[in-house]
């Protein structure tokens, strides 16, 4: 493949590139092409490199009167100070990190259901990962709650949000909902929804990561009561970071061990956290933040650059997704599973999954693998929604799901393998 070019002003994709060592890599002479990002990024060096040093010269349990130990708190300091700024958080301390999305829903859907009445109602979403689902029927179930679900419209793949409506109630206590889909790519009007779920007197959980990786997150904007995400599907390590509304985090009761703090945010984090995957994290807002002083003309704070970056990143990606999408529906047999409108894709992220009406999705995407050409397969977890779609029997959907260091050139490459494949 010719070395890419940069797609439009502003943003210089073969430096974007350079910086993740594994884009470069090839097997057999074959270039890779990495479009399983949904379900975990490339990382870029920066990002390794911070990881390393907090390991090598870092390593020591917080809280001791010794030079390591000061310098891990330090780590940790630095990680929530990154994660205030990505997210325009109001205070570090709302800032509680775990080892993922779903361990970090699971713990905290323990002590949110422990502010709920029996007959209380929750309402969750059929277009949601189940990592924003089955927690919270488990609590519904352990604290006798009501749940209630809203659909998606499947022509527009989009909440209706008159529908929210009709589910609101005095009784409602918490609305779960997702930033983006995994599988159909929808983003989802977040602020909307969490201004309907506190009007109704209900907090609202908001799991963000499918939308972190690809758009603004601010939580103060949207309004919401928790915002969770995952570094891993943002050029980041495997760690999971949650924020939550300091007076909706004092009304919980921790679960934690005796001698743990009792103060946030420590009173929720379990254990010893993963250090190394904190540098790493705080690595990759950085990561965002260069891009947006060297690519995006920012000038002022660390946070304005991290917007600058991904409102930047967001048109290229936009680009990216209408070539895929027009490509996809130029295949005989191929039904895209998500927006398409032209006039609609911002309403997306470049997440595209979509089936076929003769092969299996999993020989599709054991088709792309022999091309070198990574995609995942199935309904990827998104279970409600499989099944809203009629998708989960047949296999799911194919996957495929560039971010901004994905090229124009390798979208046309593999609309051409699934033109042979599917032909
Ligand atoms: C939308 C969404 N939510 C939650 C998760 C679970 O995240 P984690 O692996 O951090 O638990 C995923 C993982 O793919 C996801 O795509």
């Amino acid at each position: 493949m010719s070395d890419p070019a940069p797609a439009r002003a502003g943003i210089d994709i073969g430096r974007i590139r350079d910086q993740f060592p594994s884009l470069a890599e090839t097997d057999d002479g074959r270039p890779r092409m990495y479009f399983d990002n949904p379900a975990g990024t490339q990382v870029p060096q920066i990002v390794a490199d911070r990881m390393a040093d907090c390991l090598l010269y870092r390593s020591a349990n917080i809280g001791g009167y010794f030079r390591t130990s000061d310098l891990a708190g330090e780590v940790a300091d630095a990680a929530r100070s990154a994660m205030v700024d990505f997210l325009n958080a109001p205070s570090a301390d709302e800032i509680i990190f775990g080892q993922n999305m779903t361990s970090l829903t699971l713990h905290f859907a323990r002590s949110i259901g422990k502010q709920f009445r029996p007959g209380d109602e929750i309402v969750l979403s059929r277009m949601d990962h189940d990592a924003n689902v089955e927690p919270w029927k488990l609590m519904a179930r352990d604290f006798d709650l009501k749940v209630r679900y809203l659909s998606f419209d499947t022509n527009t793949f989009e909440f209706d949000l008159g529908e929210l409506d009709s589910l609101l109630n005095d009784k409602t206590r918490l609305v779960c909902v997702g930033g983006a889909s995994n599988l159909t790519g929808t983003i989802n009007d977040v602020k909307s929804i969490c201004a309907k779920a506190r009007a109704a007197g209900a907090w609202s959980f908001i799991d963000a990561v499918q939308s972190a990786p690809h758009i603004v997150s601010d939580v103060q904007d949207f309004g919401c009561d928790f915002f969770v995400s995952s570094a891993y599907k943002f050029f980041g390590p495997h760690q999971g970071i949650l924020w939550g509304r300091r007076d909706v985090l004092e009304q919980l009761q921790p679960y934690k061990v005796r001698p743990a703090p009792d103060t946030l945010p420590w009173c929720f984090e379990t254990g010893t956290q993963s250090h190394e995957g904190m540098a790493g994290t705080a690595a990759a807002v950085d990561y965002f933040a260069w891009i947006g002083t060297e690519m995006a003309g920012a000038k002022g704070s660390r946070r304005e650059a991290i917007c600058g970056a991904l409102d930047l990143l967001f048109e290229y990606e936009r680009e990216l997704a209408d070539r895929l999408v027009r490509g996809l529906m130029d295949i005989d047999g191929v039904r895209v599973l998500g927006i398409t409108d032209e006039a609609a894709m911002s309403r997306r992220v470049p997440t595209v999954s979509f089936v076929h009406d003769r092969h299996r999705p999993s020989h599709i995407a054991k088709a792309l693998a022999e091309r070198n050409i990574f995609a995942w397969s199935g309904h990827n977890y998104a279970l409600e929604l499989a099944r809203a779609l009629d998708i989960e029997k047949s296999g799911g959907g194919v996957r495929i799901g560039p971010v901004h260091y994905n090229t124009l050139d390798e979208i046309d490459v593999l609309i051409d393998a699934l033109q042979q494949i599917l032909g």
